[in-house]
């Protein structure tokens, strides 16, 4: 028995509640030692096998390498059925178009006038394309698919190459046009108390 008398109940629930902390304890002691004995370890293939997003900055790009001219038969294969043909929109959403319009009552947010990155545009068709086998086709094919994405925006030429080193190089018309919502030296507010804010100052 835990605790000094077994008359007075108090000592008796202080000494269980040690008993329960101090099996608790034994347990995180334990499990940090043993390990949860589910599953196995997850070794550095594994994990390489599904962590395979890509930064802004290119991390985790692939080697590889494709042109826009080498893209184009990719994109009538895969895409252009809900893409439609250049891009211009069909069952799903124009890749291309609405430059200069995110400031007006309609933007067209495409990948020409809204995404800041050409890196997140390789991502994005990687993990998700072709609809019902993401990931299947080769990283050469994704660079093609990616640069003629590119090209139909004007970003870059029907020839140049693209691949893990110039891609993060490629400047995005709209790579400037994400500024922080929260400065630095504020901490952070909804975006109605920020120009509430700013009126008051
Ligand atoms: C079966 C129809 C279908 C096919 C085929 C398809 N897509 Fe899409 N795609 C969609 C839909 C639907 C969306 C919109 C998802 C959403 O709600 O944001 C989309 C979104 C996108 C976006 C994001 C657009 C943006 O600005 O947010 C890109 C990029 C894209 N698709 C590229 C491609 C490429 C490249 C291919 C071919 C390799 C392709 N898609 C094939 C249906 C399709």
């Amino acid at each position: 028995m835990v605790g000094r008398s077994a008359k007075t109940g108090r000592c008796n629930v202080r000494g269980s509640k040690l008993v329960v902390v101090l099996l608790a304890l034994s347990c995180v002691a334990y499990a940090d030692e043993q390990h949860v004995s589910l599953g196995l370890p997850a070794t550095a293939e594994d994990i390489a096998k599904v962590y395979w997003s890509i930064t802004p900055d290119g991390e985790n790009l692939p080697p590889g390498k494709g042109t826009a001219k080498q893209g184009e038969p990719l994109y009538v294969t895969h895409c252009s059925g809900c893409h439609g043909e250049g891009g211009k929109g069909n069952v799903a959403r124009a890749l291309v178009g609405g430059a200069g319009s995110l400031q007006s009552k309609q933007p067209v947010k495409s990948i020409g006038s809204y995404w800041p990155y050409a890196t997140t545009v390789f991502d994005y068709v990687r993990r998700s394309i072709p609809y019902t086998a993401p990931m299947s086709l080769s990283n050469d094919e994704y660079y093609a698919i990616t640069a003629y994405l590119l090209h139909i925006n004007g970003i870059i030429s029907r020839n140049q190459a693209i691949g893990a080193k110039s891609l993060p190089k490629v400047k995005m018309p709209n790579r400037d046009g994400f500024v922080l919502a929260y400065h630095a030296s504020r901490s952070l507010r909804l975006p109605s108390q920020l120009s509430a804010d700013s009126k008051r100052t």
